[in-house]
Protein backbone atom coordinates (compact mmCIF):
# COMPACT_ATOMS: atom_id res chain seq x y z
CA UNK A 1 0.00 0.00 0.00
CA UNK A 2 1.74 3.51 -0.87
CA UNK A 3 0.89 5.37 1.95
CA UNK A 4 1.73 2.62 4.31
CA UNK A 5 5.54 2.48 2.31
CA UNK A 6 5.44 6.47 2.07
CA UNK A 7 4.98 6.18 6.05
CA UNK A 8 7.96 3.66 6.14
CA UNK A 9 10.25 5.31 3.86
CA UNK A 10 9.65 8.82 5.98
CA UNK A 11 10.10 7.36 9.07
CA UNK A 12 13.15 5.32 7.97
CA UNK A 13 14.98 7.97 6.11
CA UNK A 14 15.16 9.89 9.27
CA UNK A 15 17.76 7.08 10.29
CA UNK A 16 19.60 7.52 6.77
CA UNK A 17 17.81 4.39 5.70
CA UNK A 18 16.52 4.53 2.27
CA UNK A 19 14.57 1.90 1.11
CA UNK A 20 13.79 3.11 -2.52
CA UNK A 21 17.77 2.59 -3.06
CA UNK A 22 17.02 -0.48 -1.35
CA UNK A 23 14.35 -1.87 -3.72
CA UNK A 24 13.26 -4.54 -1.43
CA UNK A 25 10.85 -4.95 1.19
CA UNK A 26 8.42 -2.22 0.09
CA UNK A 27 4.92 -3.59 0.59
CA UNK A 28 3.71 -4.80 -3.07
CA UNK A 29 -0.18 -3.87 -3.86
CA UNK A 30 -0.90 -7.65 -4.41
CA UNK A 31 1.01 -9.09 -0.99
CA UNK A 32 -0.07 -8.03 2.45
CA UNK A 33 2.04 -7.60 5.75
CA UNK A 34 5.37 -6.08 4.30
CA UNK A 35 5.87 -8.52 1.66
CA UNK A 36 9.04 -8.69 -0.33
CA UNK A 37 7.81 -6.83 -3.95
CA UNK A 38 9.62 -5.30 -6.67
CA UNK A 39 10.14 -1.57 -7.24
CA UNK A 40 9.89 -1.11 -11.12
CA UNK A 41 11.66 0.91 -12.77
CA UNK A 42 9.87 4.58 -14.82
CA UNK A 43 10.82 4.32 -18.19
CA UNK A 44 12.51 7.03 -19.63
CA UNK A 45 10.84 9.34 -22.60
CA UNK A 46 12.98 9.85 -25.67
CA UNK A 47 13.04 13.42 -26.39
CA UNK A 48 12.34 14.66 -30.08
CA UNK A 49 13.34 17.74 -31.81
CA UNK A 50 15.87 19.71 -29.24
CA UNK A 51 15.06 23.11 -30.54
CA UNK A 52 11.45 22.86 -29.87
CA UNK A 53 10.19 22.30 -26.93
CA UNK A 54 8.13 18.93 -26.16
CA UNK A 55 4.80 18.32 -24.62
CA UNK A 56 7.23 17.24 -21.75
CA UNK A 57 9.27 19.63 -21.07
CA UNK A 58 6.36 21.90 -21.31
CA UNK A 59 4.37 20.06 -18.88
CA UNK A 60 7.80 20.25 -16.96
CA UNK A 61 8.29 23.98 -16.77
CA UNK A 62 4.11 24.34 -15.88
CA UNK A 63 4.64 21.92 -13.19
CA UNK A 64 7.92 24.11 -11.81
CA UNK A 65 6.01 27.81 -11.84
CA UNK A 66 2.71 26.13 -10.62
CA UNK A 67 4.82 24.48 -7.74
CA UNK A 68 6.72 28.05 -7.17
CA UNK A 69 3.38 29.75 -7.20
CA UNK A 70 2.37 26.72 -4.25
CA UNK A 71 5.81 27.16 -2.48
CA UNK A 72 5.58 31.31 -2.28
CA UNK A 73 2.10 31.19 -0.98
CA UNK A 74 2.54 27.78 1.15
CA UNK A 75 5.59 29.55 2.93
CA UNK A 76 4.09 33.05 4.13
CA UNK A 77 3.81 33.00 7.62
CA UNK A 78 0.47 34.90 8.41
CA UNK A 79 -0.22 32.93 12.17
CA UNK A 80 2.49 32.92 14.91
CA UNK A 81 2.21 29.14 14.67
CA UNK A 82 2.81 28.54 10.74
CA UNK A 83 6.76 27.61 9.92
CA UNK A 84 7.40 28.94 6.22
CA UNK A 85 9.90 25.95 5.80
CA UNK A 86 7.35 23.40 6.61
CA UNK A 87 7.59 21.81 3.46
CA UNK A 88 12.05 20.87 3.87
CA UNK A 89 11.59 17.96 5.83
CA UNK A 90 9.77 15.11 3.85
CA UNK A 91 8.18 13.57 7.69
CA UNK A 92 7.41 16.99 9.06
CA UNK A 93 4.75 18.19 6.38
CA UNK A 94 2.53 20.34 8.54
CA UNK A 95 2.55 24.23 8.40
CA UNK A 96 1.39 24.83 11.79
CA UNK A 97 2.88 23.94 14.92
CA UNK A 98 1.54 24.84 18.32
CA UNK A 99 4.48 25.08 20.38
CA UNK A 100 3.60 23.94 23.84
CA UNK A 101 6.11 25.42 26.62
CA UNK A 102 6.75 23.63 30.27
CA UNK A 103 8.19 24.56 33.35
CA UNK A 104 10.35 21.54 34.64
CA UNK A 105 12.45 22.83 37.31
CA UNK A 106 11.26 26.68 38.17
CA UNK A 107 14.25 29.07 36.60
CA UNK A 108 16.34 26.60 35.48
CA UNK A 109 15.03 23.80 33.10
CA UNK A 110 12.30 23.89 30.38
CA UNK A 111 10.84 21.75 27.33
CA UNK A 112 8.85 22.72 23.99
CA UNK A 113 6.78 20.22 22.37
CA UNK A 114 5.78 20.79 18.76
CA UNK A 115 4.54 18.21 17.04
CA UNK A 116 5.92 16.62 13.87
CA UNK A 117 4.86 13.48 11.52
CA UNK A 118 3.31 12.17 8.11
CA UNK A 119 -0.11 11.24 7.49
CA UNK A 120 -1.35 11.59 10.68
CA UNK A 121 1.17 10.09 12.67
CA UNK A 122 1.95 12.71 14.89
CA UNK A 123 4.41 12.55 17.61
CA UNK A 124 5.69 15.16 19.72
CA UNK A 125 9.31 16.83 19.07
CA UNK A 126 10.88 18.60 22.04
CA UNK A 127 13.80 20.85 22.34
CA UNK A 128 15.11 21.88 26.05
CA UNK A 129 16.57 24.72 27.78
CA UNK A 130 18.79 24.91 30.34
CA UNK A 131 19.54 28.16 32.66
CA UNK A 132 23.60 28.26 32.96
CA UNK A 133 25.06 28.51 36.26
CA UNK A 134 27.38 31.37 34.84
CA UNK A 135 24.37 33.29 33.12
CA UNK A 136 22.91 32.48 29.84
CA UNK A 137 21.16 29.48 28.38
CA UNK A 138 22.11 26.01 26.72
CA UNK A 139 19.88 25.05 23.89
CA UNK A 140 19.53 21.15 23.61
CA UNK A 141 17.59 19.94 20.19
CA UNK A 142 16.36 23.03 18.47
CA UNK A 143 12.73 22.84 16.88
CA UNK A 144 10.97 24.95 14.51
CA UNK A 145 11.65 29.10 15.49
CA UNK A 146 7.52 29.97 14.66
CA UNK A 147 7.05 33.02 15.70
CA UNK A 148 5.36 31.71 18.51
CA UNK A 149 8.00 29.28 19.68
CA UNK A 150 10.59 32.88 19.30
CA UNK A 151 8.09 34.51 21.52
CA UNK A 152 8.30 31.77 24.10
CA UNK A 153 11.95 31.46 23.77
CA UNK A 154 12.74 35.17 23.99
CA UNK A 155 10.57 35.40 27.54
CA UNK A 156 13.10 33.36 29.54
CA UNK A 157 15.95 35.00 27.66
CA UNK A 158 14.75 38.66 29.18
CA UNK A 159 14.75 37.37 32.53
CA UNK A 160 17.65 34.78 32.54
CA UNK A 161 19.75 36.03 29.54
CA UNK A 162 21.00 35.28 26.03
CA UNK A 163 21.36 31.70 24.39
CA UNK A 164 24.75 31.02 24.43
CA UNK A 165 24.82 27.47 22.83
CA UNK A 166 22.54 25.42 20.74
CA UNK A 167 23.51 21.77 20.68
CA UNK A 168 22.30 19.55 18.02
CA UNK A 169 22.48 16.47 19.46
CA UNK A 170 21.50 14.07 17.15
CA UNK A 171 22.17 13.58 13.28
CA UNK A 172 18.79 12.26 12.76
CA UNK A 173 17.37 14.28 9.87
CA UNK A 174 13.63 15.41 12.40
CA UNK A 175 16.52 17.47 14.69
CA UNK A 176 18.81 18.39 11.90
CA UNK A 177 16.03 20.07 9.98
CA UNK A 178 15.04 22.76 12.52
CA UNK A 179 18.43 23.69 13.46
CA UNK A 180 20.09 26.04 10.80
CA UNK A 181 16.89 28.23 11.20
CA UNK A 182 16.46 28.26 14.97
CA UNK A 183 20.61 28.93 14.99
CA UNK A 184 19.95 31.81 12.79
CA UNK A 185 17.56 33.34 15.28
CA UNK A 186 20.28 33.83 18.34
CA UNK A 187 23.59 35.23 17.16
CA UNK A 188 25.01 35.14 19.85
CA UNK A 189 24.85 32.01 20.40
CA UNK A 190 27.63 28.84 19.47
CA UNK A 191 26.28 25.69 17.70
CA UNK A 192 27.24 22.79 18.13
CA UNK A 193 26.80 19.81 16.01
CA UNK A 194 26.58 15.80 17.18
CA UNK A 195 29.09 14.23 14.62
CA UNK A 196 28.26 12.49 11.79
CA UNK A 197 26.01 14.56 9.79
CA UNK A 198 24.61 13.63 6.54
CA UNK A 199 22.42 15.12 4.20
CA UNK A 200 20.46 13.61 2.10
CA UNK A 201 19.96 12.55 -1.26
CA UNK A 202 23.43 14.46 -1.53
CA UNK A 203 25.93 15.07 0.91
CA UNK A 204 25.92 18.98 1.57
CA UNK A 205 28.02 20.91 3.86
CA UNK A 206 26.55 22.81 7.21
CA UNK A 207 26.18 25.55 6.16
CA UNK A 208 24.44 24.86 2.59
CA UNK A 209 21.42 23.41 5.50
CA UNK A 210 21.53 26.74 7.41
CA UNK A 211 23.79 26.53 9.97
CA UNK A 212 25.47 29.95 10.38
CA UNK A 213 29.40 30.19 9.11
CA UNK A 214 31.87 30.96 11.89
CA UNK A 215 30.55 29.73 14.44
CA UNK A 216 28.95 26.10 13.89
CA UNK A 217 31.57 24.11 15.51
CA UNK A 218 31.42 20.07 15.96
CA UNK A 219 30.50 18.56 19.20
CA UNK A 220 34.01 18.25 21.37
CA UNK A 221 35.01 14.91 21.97
CA UNK A 222 35.43 15.07 25.71
CA UNK A 223 35.84 17.96 28.28
CA UNK A 224 38.67 19.20 27.39
CA UNK A 225 37.46 20.50 23.97
CA UNK A 226 34.00 21.66 25.66
CA UNK A 227 33.63 25.11 26.89
CA UNK A 228 33.93 26.08 30.45
CA UNK A 229 30.56 26.63 31.32
CA UNK A 230 29.68 23.34 30.12
CA UNK A 231 31.98 21.32 32.27
CA UNK A 232 30.92 23.58 35.13
CA UNK A 233 27.05 22.61 34.71
CA UNK A 234 26.99 19.19 32.75
CA UNK A 235 28.67 16.02 31.79
CA UNK A 236 28.41 14.88 28.54
CA UNK A 237 28.48 11.64 26.00
CA UNK A 238 28.34 11.01 22.71
CA UNK A 239 27.11 7.49 21.57
CA UNK A 240 28.76 7.08 17.68
CA UNK A 241 28.85 8.19 15.01
CA UNK A 242 27.69 4.93 13.91
CA UNK A 243 28.60 5.19 9.72
CA UNK A 244 26.02 3.45 7.47
CA UNK A 245 26.27 3.67 3.84
CA UNK A 246 23.49 6.47 3.06
CA UNK A 247 23.25 7.79 6.75
CA UNK A 248 24.51 7.03 10.29
CA UNK A 249 23.33 6.98 13.79
CA UNK A 250 24.89 9.56 16.89
CA UNK A 251 23.82 10.97 19.74
CA UNK A 252 25.20 13.14 22.31
CA UNK A 253 23.77 12.90 25.87
CA UNK A 254 24.22 15.79 29.01
CA UNK A 255 23.84 15.17 32.52
CA UNK A 256 22.58 18.56 34.21
CA UNK A 257 24.18 18.25 37.77
CA UNK A 258 22.10 20.72 39.58
CA UNK A 259 18.80 19.54 38.27
CA UNK A 260 19.51 15.83 38.15
CA UNK A 261 18.72 15.32 34.67
CA UNK A 262 19.55 13.64 31.44
CA UNK A 263 18.93 14.82 28.22
CA UNK A 264 18.85 12.45 25.63
CA UNK A 265 17.27 12.82 22.19
CA UNK A 266 15.83 9.33 20.73
CA UNK A 267 17.67 6.46 23.03
CA UNK A 268 15.10 6.95 25.52
CA UNK A 269 11.30 7.07 25.14
CA UNK A 270 8.48 6.60 27.56
CA UNK A 271 5.07 4.84 25.90
CA UNK A 272 2.63 5.77 27.78
CA UNK A 273 -1.66 5.83 27.27
CA UNK A 274 -1.81 9.73 28.16
CA UNK A 275 -2.47 11.51 24.69
CA UNK A 276 0.00 14.45 24.92
CA UNK A 277 -1.11 18.35 24.80
CA UNK A 278 0.38 18.79 21.22
CA UNK A 279 -3.59 16.71 20.28
CA UNK A 280 -5.99 19.36 22.35
CA UNK A 281 -5.77 21.68 19.48
CA UNK A 282 -6.39 19.29 16.89
CA UNK A 283 -7.76 15.94 17.81
CA UNK A 284 -8.33 14.72 14.64
CA UNK A 285 -5.35 12.51 13.94
CA UNK A 286 -6.49 10.84 16.65
CA UNK A 287 -10.56 10.34 15.58
CA UNK A 288 -8.99 9.03 12.13
CA UNK A 289 -7.11 6.10 13.56
CA UNK A 290 -9.34 5.14 16.56
CA UNK A 291 -11.13 3.50 13.95
CA UNK A 292 -11.52 -0.63 13.47
CA UNK A 293 -12.17 0.08 9.98
CA UNK A 294 -13.33 2.37 7.52
CA UNK A 295 -17.15 2.81 7.80
CA UNK A 296 -16.39 2.98 11.63
CA UNK A 297 -18.07 6.64 12.55
CA UNK A 298 -16.23 7.44 16.53
CA UNK A 299 -16.98 10.14 18.29
CA UNK A 300 -14.59 12.43 19.83
CA UNK A 301 -14.37 10.81 23.27
CA UNK A 302 -11.41 10.29 25.81
CA UNK A 303 -11.56 6.89 25.70
CA UNK A 304 -11.49 7.08 21.74
CA UNK A 305 -8.65 9.73 21.63
CA UNK A 306 -6.94 7.28 24.09
CA UNK A 307 -7.39 4.58 21.84
CA UNK A 308 -5.90 6.86 18.37
CA UNK A 309 -3.43 7.41 20.54
CA UNK A 310 -2.19 4.08 21.07
CA UNK A 311 -2.33 3.11 17.43
CA UNK A 312 -0.50 6.32 16.57
CA UNK A 313 2.24 5.61 19.11
CA UNK A 314 2.21 1.60 16.99
CA UNK A 315 2.93 3.08 13.99
CA UNK A 316 5.10 5.47 14.95
CA UNK A 317 7.25 2.70 16.61
CA UNK A 318 7.00 0.12 13.93
CA UNK A 319 5.74 1.75 10.94
CA UNK A 320 2.99 -1.53 10.01
CA UNK A 321 2.30 -3.20 13.70
CA UNK A 322 1.09 -6.49 13.66
CA UNK A 323 -2.48 -6.01 14.77
CA UNK A 324 -3.45 -4.26 11.18
CA UNK A 325 -4.72 -5.89 7.60
CA UNK A 326 -2.95 -3.92 4.68
CA UNK A 327 -5.67 -3.67 2.22
CA UNK A 328 -5.05 -3.65 -1.36
CA UNK A 329 -4.86 -0.09 -3.07
CA UNK A 330 -8.16 -0.71 -5.54
CA UNK A 331 -9.92 -2.17 -2.47
CA UNK A 332 -8.83 0.57 -0.33
CA UNK A 333 -9.96 3.57 -2.84
CA UNK A 334 -13.52 1.79 -3.64
CA UNK A 335 -14.22 1.26 -0.05
CA UNK A 336 -12.93 5.33 0.66
CA UNK A 337 -16.02 7.35 3.03
CA UNK A 338 -14.77 10.96 2.99
CA UNK A 339 -18.67 11.04 4.54
CA UNK A 340 -17.45 9.67 7.38
CA UNK A 341 -13.71 10.96 7.93
CA UNK A 342 -12.41 13.46 5.03
CA UNK A 343 -8.53 13.04 5.77
CA UNK A 344 -6.89 11.31 3.38
CA UNK A 345 -10.04 11.22 0.80
CA UNK A 346 -11.71 9.49 3.11
CA UNK A 347 -9.37 6.56 2.51
CA UNK A 348 -8.71 4.59 5.43
CA UNK A 349 -6.31 1.65 3.64
CA UNK A 350 -6.26 -0.83 6.70
CA UNK A 351 -8.29 -2.83 8.93
CA UNK A 352 -7.59 -3.53 12.87
CA UNK A 353 -7.65 -7.45 13.38
CA UNK A 354 -5.46 -7.75 16.08
CA UNK A 355 -4.64 -6.86 19.41
CA UNK A 356 -3.16 -3.54 19.33
CA UNK A 357 -4.02 -3.14 23.35
CA UNK A 358 -1.45 -6.30 24.05
CA UNK A 359 1.09 -4.67 21.82
CA UNK A 360 0.92 -1.00 23.06
CA UNK A 361 1.26 -2.57 27.18
CA UNK A 362 4.54 -4.54 25.86
CA UNK A 363 6.12 -1.27 25.32
CA UNK A 364 4.73 1.11 27.91
CA UNK A 365 5.43 2.11 31.35
CA UNK A 366 9.37 2.40 31.60
CA UNK A 367 12.15 3.59 29.25
CA UNK A 368 12.56 2.03 26.08
CA UNK A 369 14.90 2.20 23.56
CA UNK A 370 13.01 2.23 20.37
CA UNK A 371 12.56 -0.73 18.45
CA UNK A 372 13.72 0.71 15.14
CA UNK A 373 17.42 1.84 17.17
CA UNK A 374 16.91 -1.97 18.40
CA UNK A 375 16.45 -3.51 15.30
CA UNK A 376 18.33 -1.67 12.47
CA UNK A 377 21.25 0.36 14.32
CA UNK A 378 22.51 -0.35 18.05
CA UNK A 379 22.18 -3.75 17.37
CA UNK A 380 25.17 -3.23 14.77
CA UNK A 381 27.18 -1.85 17.27
CA UNK A 382 26.34 -4.57 20.65
CA UNK A 383 29.52 -3.53 22.70
CA UNK A 384 30.06 0.46 22.15
CA UNK A 385 26.31 0.71 22.45
CA UNK A 386 26.12 -1.09 26.01
CA UNK A 387 29.64 0.50 26.93
CA UNK A 388 27.83 4.03 26.28
CA UNK A 389 24.97 3.30 28.46
CA UNK A 390 27.01 1.80 31.52
CA UNK A 391 28.97 5.22 31.43
CA UNK A 392 26.00 7.10 31.26
CA UNK A 393 24.32 4.96 34.15
CA UNK A 394 27.31 6.11 36.28
CA UNK A 395 25.81 9.49 36.37
CA UNK A 396 23.19 10.35 39.10
CA UNK A 397 20.37 11.46 37.59
CA UNK A 398 16.87 11.29 38.26
CA UNK A 399 15.16 12.88 35.72
CA UNK A 400 15.60 11.78 31.61
CA UNK A 401 13.97 14.21 29.53
CA UNK A 402 14.21 12.67 25.65
CA UNK A 403 12.97 14.37 22.80
CA UNK A 404 9.82 12.62 21.87
CA UNK A 405 7.08 10.49 23.13
CA UNK A 406 6.52 11.39 27.05
CA UNK A 407 8.36 14.23 28.86
CA UNK A 408 10.17 14.45 32.25
CA UNK A 409 10.41 10.63 32.93
CA UNK A 410 11.56 10.18 36.15
CA UNK A 411 14.05 6.94 36.04
CA UNK A 412 17.50 6.68 36.93
CA UNK A 413 21.05 5.08 35.51
CA UNK A 414 20.32 1.87 36.24
CA UNK A 415 16.86 2.12 34.37
CA UNK A 416 18.70 3.51 31.70
CA UNK A 417 20.96 1.04 31.27
CA UNK A 418 18.69 -1.84 31.54
CA UNK A 419 16.99 -0.44 28.77
CA UNK A 420 19.57 -1.32 26.46
CA UNK A 421 19.85 -4.96 27.97
CA UNK A 422 18.39 -6.15 24.58
CA UNK A 423 22.07 -5.72 23.14
CA UNK A 424 22.49 -8.85 25.78
CA UNK A 425 21.58 -12.70 25.43
CA UNK A 426 19.93 -12.01 28.39
CA UNK A 427 17.32 -9.32 27.23
CA UNK A 428 15.25 -6.38 28.80
CA UNK A 429 15.00 -7.64 32.65
CA UNK A 430 11.50 -8.55 33.89
CA UNK A 431 9.30 -5.21 34.27
CA UNK A 432 11.01 -3.32 31.42
CA UNK A 433 9.19 -2.81 27.87
CA UNK A 434 9.75 -5.34 25.39
CA UNK A 435 8.67 -5.45 22.17
CA UNK A 436 6.08 -8.26 21.08
CA UNK A 437 8.17 -10.17 18.26
CA UNK A 438 5.17 -9.80 15.73
CA UNK A 439 5.25 -6.21 15.77
CA UNK A 440 8.76 -6.38 14.31
CA UNK A 441 7.80 -8.22 11.25
CA UNK A 442 8.04 -4.63 8.87
CA UNK A 443 11.67 -4.20 10.48
CA UNK A 444 12.73 -7.77 10.07
CA UNK A 445 11.87 -7.55 6.52
CA UNK A 446 13.45 -4.34 6.14
CA UNK A 447 16.61 -5.28 8.03
CA UNK A 448 16.91 -8.13 5.09
CA UNK A 449 16.99 -6.24 2.48
CA UNK A 450 19.03 -3.64 3.97
CA UNK A 451 21.66 -6.07 5.19
CA UNK A 452 21.76 -7.52 1.24
CA UNK A 453 21.95 -4.05 -0.40
CA UNK A 454 25.11 -3.51 1.50
CA UNK A 455 22.85 -0.28 3.10
CA UNK A 456 23.61 -1.62 6.84
CA UNK A 457 26.05 -4.40 7.99
CA UNK A 458 25.05 -8.19 9.34
CA UNK A 459 24.34 -7.84 13.04
CA UNK A 460 27.05 -9.05 15.03
CA UNK A 461 26.41 -11.43 17.91
CA UNK A 462 24.67 -9.95 20.79
CA UNK A 463 27.04 -9.87 24.21
CA UNK A 464 26.66 -12.08 27.24
CA UNK A 465 26.70 -15.28 24.92
CA UNK A 466 29.82 -17.73 24.11
CA UNK A 467 31.44 -14.68 22.52
CA UNK A 468 33.99 -12.70 23.97
CA UNK A 469 34.03 -8.96 23.35
CA UNK A 470 36.88 -9.38 20.88
CA UNK A 471 35.53 -12.00 18.89
CA UNK A 472 32.31 -9.12 18.84
CA UNK A 473 34.36 -5.93 17.80
CA UNK A 474 35.77 -8.23 15.50
CA UNK A 475 32.49 -9.04 14.00
CA UNK A 476 31.33 -5.19 13.97
CA UNK A 477 31.86 -3.31 10.89
CA UNK A 478 33.31 0.09 11.66
CA UNK A 479 32.79 2.25 8.37
CA UNK A 480 33.87 6.22 7.77
CA UNK A 481 32.57 8.94 5.83
CA UNK A 482 34.41 12.34 5.03
CA UNK A 483 37.14 11.49 7.73
CA UNK A 484 34.28 10.63 10.50
CA UNK A 485 34.59 6.82 11.76
CA UNK A 486 32.39 4.74 14.01
CA UNK A 487 34.32 4.35 17.25
CA UNK A 488 35.47 0.86 17.79
CA UNK A 489 35.63 0.04 21.58
CA UNK A 490 38.24 -0.90 23.70
CA UNK A 491 39.25 -4.93 23.62
FE1 LIG B 1 14.25 11.88 16.95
Amino acid sequence: MEILRLLSSSLLLLLGLNLNSVGAFVPHPTNHRGQLGAVEATPVEEDGDPNSVSRRQAAELTFAAVGLGISFLGTREVDPQDYGLWGILPVGTYKKKKTIRETIVPGKLWTFDQKFGILDVQVPLRMTIVKLSDGGLFVYDPIAATAECLELVNEIVKEHGPIRHIVLGSVALEHKAYSGVFAQKFPEATIWLQKGQYSFPSNLPDSFLGFPVGRTKSMPSSPEEAPPEWNKDFDFLSLGPFISRDGAFGETVFFHRDTKTLLVTDTTVEVNEEVPPIYDADPAPLIYHARDTVTDNVPDTPEVRKKGWRRIVLFALYFNPAGIMVKDVDVALKERRPDINSDFLGIYPWDWVGDDIASFKAISGGPLVAPILQSLLLNRFPVESLDFAEKVSKWPFERIIPAHLKNNLKYTGKDYLNSFKFLTTSGVPAGYPKPVEADFKLLRDAEVGLVESGAIAEAPPLVGGEYSREEIIARTLYRCRDGICAPKAPL
